[in-house]
């Protein structure tokens, strides 16, 4: 089968990113652009468009007013998803040889970036729950106990990366987590790109978005958490301490030279749909019959998982014995096709379409699930072996650089990583280049690899020694 042959597969529910659920939720100006002549719109970079860093043409005003709208200094928008504009923004915080901090479950495009750039990342742990296997959203009082154990005096240290929320809905209070950055004169990014639409929806008990939130950069996937096509993205430009031209040219370092004029038009529909007034009632409503799926569940005793996201709803599979894995493959057979599963959950996203028959459908698999499926009782998840403060042993970008041999990563104990394992999704890396591989380390990758089959026999190259 082709690749464009599958691309018009029918699944009974789709319940993933791109969230405007296969076209079903697309704004209307990217609907009627879509209705032309297929490929007429396939444009190069005309004088009259321009590019997301031209100061003339069609993307900079629109850029320029939806900031305004926003009430930003700048954005800029991205064709290589969020992961391209993260990449930029860490690039115009750090020179090489210089310390990012940076929590545990960043995305793995951070991690690439310092590879590339010889960044060093201070990774901070976060607070654990057994129950769920998830990160906790970070406290003040946790946060400051990371600063107590920082060395600014041996360390280089200019920004801080958070992320928020998390992949499945968990959301930190940010205003004292970004003030206490800047009381340290370090600029924030914040990976906000599973809220873009926080920004857009007050008043409906949301999250606040970064944006309003002071952070210096904060990035948006349009795709994952606004209606647009895959790809898009926007990074938000405030304060002092990033200056723009930093930012203009670390965009320009990783763009491409032929930026999709689709995406683009994408970028700005999306964003430019929240800002209207008539819709965003139409998005409340959307957001308001999410709550009420959750709540509707939970009456009928479904285990689900509270995060500060209604648009994810966020499975318990280990409180009936099974785990996030084995239920993603019954539900996937079924038709039912879910975002994120992991080792105690199952999430699915809602996206932005009307899902008025979820409910109905989600309950028959539930409980077709709990009577189809055996059930374990040893279901048990290892809190992650992290340090509260830790660098790697090597700089990553060397690790990365060096010569590497492939060995099971069961034989690997005393190595130094070259390598980065990284499920995904999340696409939260569990050992990074860099890092000597310990015993905690092997048994807690091991532990996951029982029942996520891409970690499964997993081989590391190591450095020589
Ligand atoms: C927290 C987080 N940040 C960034 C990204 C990258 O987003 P994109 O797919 O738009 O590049 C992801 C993707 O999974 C993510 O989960």
């Amino acid at each position: 089968m082709s690749i464009s042959s599958f691309l018009t597969k029918n699944f009974l529910k789709s319940l993933f990113f791109p969230a405007h659920n296969r076209g079903e939720a697309l704004p209307k100006g990217l609907i009627s652009l879509l209705k032309k002549q297929p490929g007429f719109w396939d444009l190069p970079e005309l004088p009259e468009i321009g590019s997301p860093l031209a100061s003339s043409g069609l993307i900079n005003d629109a850029q320029i007013y939806i900031s305004k709208k926003v009430n930003t200094k700048k954005c800029f928008f991205g064709v290589n998803g969020a992961s391209g504009l993260i990449q930029s923004g860490i690039i115009s915080m750090a020179n090489p040889g210089e310390y990012i901090l940076m929590p545990r479950n960043v995305h793995i495009s951070v991690i690439k970036a310092c590879a590339l750039q010889n960044i060093i990342p201070i990774f901070f742990d976060l607070e654990f729950s057994n129950e769920t296997g998830h990160y906790m959203p970070i406290t003040k009082d946790w946060f400051k106990s990371i600063f107590n154990n920082l060395d600014f005096e041996n360390k280089k240290i200019v920004g801080v990366i958070l992320v928020n929320p998390y992949y499945q809905g968990y959301s930190s209070d940010l205003d004292p987590l970004i003030k206490i950055c800047h009381q340290y004169d370090l600029p924030v990014l914040v990976d906000e790109a599973h809220g873009s639409y926080f920004l857009f929806c007050e008043n409906l008990d949301l999250p606040k978005s970064a944006v309003r939130s002071n952070a210096d950069l904060v990035v948006h996937s349009l795709h994952k958490s606004l209606n647009g096509l895959t790809q898009t993205a926007v990074i938000w430009h405030n304060g002092e301490l990033i200056e723009e031209i930093n930012l203009i040219k670390s965009i320009n370092l990783l763009q491409t030279t032929s930026p999709n004029s689709l995406l683009l038009a994408s970028c700005e529909e999306s964003i430019k749909d929240w800002l209207n007034k008539d819709n965003i009632e139409k998005y409340k409503k959307r957001i308001l019959e999410a709550k009420n799926i959750f709540k509707e569940l939970k009456n009928r005793n479904i285990p689900l998982i509270k995060t500060q996201d209604p648009l994810k709803i966020v499975l318990n599979t280990s409180a009936v014995g099974i785990d996030g894995f084995t239920a993603d493959n019954f539900f996937y057979k079924n038709g039912l096709i879910a975002e994120l599963p992991e080792m105690m959950t199952l999430t699915f996203s809602l996206g932005f379409s009307n899902q008025k028959d979820f409910i109905f459908l989600f309950q028959k698999l539930w409980e077709d699930l709990l009577i189809y499926t055996s059930k374990s009782s040893g279901l048990k998840v290892k809190k992650p072996p992290y340090r509260l403060v830790q660098s790697p042993q090597m700089p990553i970008g060397v690790a990365w650089r060096s010569k590497t041999y492939s060995i099971p990563l069961s034989e690997s104990l005393g190595k130094i990583s070259g390598d980065i394992i990284c499920p995904y999704p999340p696409g939260i890396p569990l050992i990074v280049p860099g890092e000597i591989i310990d015993k905690e380390r092997i048994d807690w990758i091991e532990t996951q690899s029982l029942f996520n089959k891409d970690l499964l026999n997993s081989y590391i190259r190591v450095l020589y020694n």
